[in-house]
């Protein structure tokens, strides 16, 4: 990340935020607030870098694969999970589209980050016990993004842990998501690791959205994802990949069926996805 310490928006003179918008953030401290909107959740998402990802995430992200998705299977029934869904919000955007379906699980590695907040500052922390953001009155910074800002900081969060500050425990599902779960029993949420067995009943479709990428990771760990998710997969289910643009590439999405030891190729979005050629050589025999 280019520059781990941004200064946070309405807290400084409103022509220094509107000389240099860009560099501002919003407050992190937002996502303790009960009362938190739907967008500014959202917007934060891009705020917690944790693990070897990001949380980035945005409203509406993903309309040519949902509709993909939608007008090539009969999704009645259908038992969908979301891995890599971050708070949820393009679960969201896709179950107001879907006509019927059985069960929608909405999966992350990550949806619990543990906070202190000691005076004006809150401290977040990693399911590991590291420090990965911190926002106090003026500035948020990222101390696992930069060795410097680990050095300058390490003070700070040593003291902070000292401190009997207050802790909480903050879930990043989005109040969107929320109010999904809260009235409709067929829409829950878990914590997944995308490349490990999915525990339960086997899902008929699996959609995976901007994770497996090789922005992330190398080619041999996302073969282990791909791979395990076509052992989690029925005979006859589905994988959906999405990617968002980088590198130039506008979004692309592919859709694929398990067939036999392997995945066969539905369709795509227009451009296949940035790992197809990993999913078509993934097989259960050979593995
Ligand atoms: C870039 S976000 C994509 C969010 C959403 N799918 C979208 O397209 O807007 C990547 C998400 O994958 C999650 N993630 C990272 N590693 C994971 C893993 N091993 N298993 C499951 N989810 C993981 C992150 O927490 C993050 O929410």
């Amino acid at each position: 990340m280019i520059f781990p310490v941004r200064p946070l928006s309405g807290r400084w003179p409103a022509w220094l935020e509107r000389s240099a918008k860009r560099f501002f953030w919003d407050d992190p401290r937002a996502l303790l607030d009960e009362n938190v909107s739907a967008e500014l959740f959202r917007r934060l998402m891009a705020a917690v870098h944790v693990g070897d990802t990001i949380k980035i995430t945005e409203a509406n992200r993903h309309p040519m694969a949902d509709t993909l998705l939608i007008e090539s299977l009969d999704l009645t029934d259908a038992s969908i999970v979301d891995i890599g869904c971050s708070d949820g919000s393009t679960s969201v955007d896709l179950i107001a589209k879907l006509p019927t379906f059985g069960t929608y699980t909405m999966a992350d590695l990550y949806f619990h980050l543990d906070t202190m907040t000691v005076g004006r500052t809150v401290y977040f922390y990693d399911p590991d016990g590291s420090c990965i953001l911190m926002s106090g009155r003026r500035f948020v910074a990222w101390p696992t993004q930069s060795k410097l800002i680990r050095l300058l900081s390490q003070p700070l969060i040593r003291r902070a842990a000292q401190r009997r500050g207050e802790h909480r425990q903050v879930l990043l599902l989005n109040p969107d998501a929320r109010a999904l779960m809260a009235g409709d029993e067929r829409i829950t949420y878990r914590v997944h690791d995308v490349f490990t067995p999915w525990e339960g009943a086997r899902p008929d479709i699996i959609k995976v959205a901007n994770l497996l990428r090789r922005f992330y990771f190398d080619d041999e760990k996302l073969m282990q994802g791909v791979l395990t998710i076509l052992r989690v997969l029925p005979e006859g289910g589905h994988f959906l990949v999405v990617d968002n643009g980088r590198d130039g590439f506008p979004p692309r999405a592919g859709l694929y069926r398990r067939v036999g030891d392997s995945f066969g190729f539905v369709g795509n979005s227009g451009l296949d996805p940035e790992i197809h050629d990993l999913i078509t050589q993934v097989s259960v025999a050979t593995a």
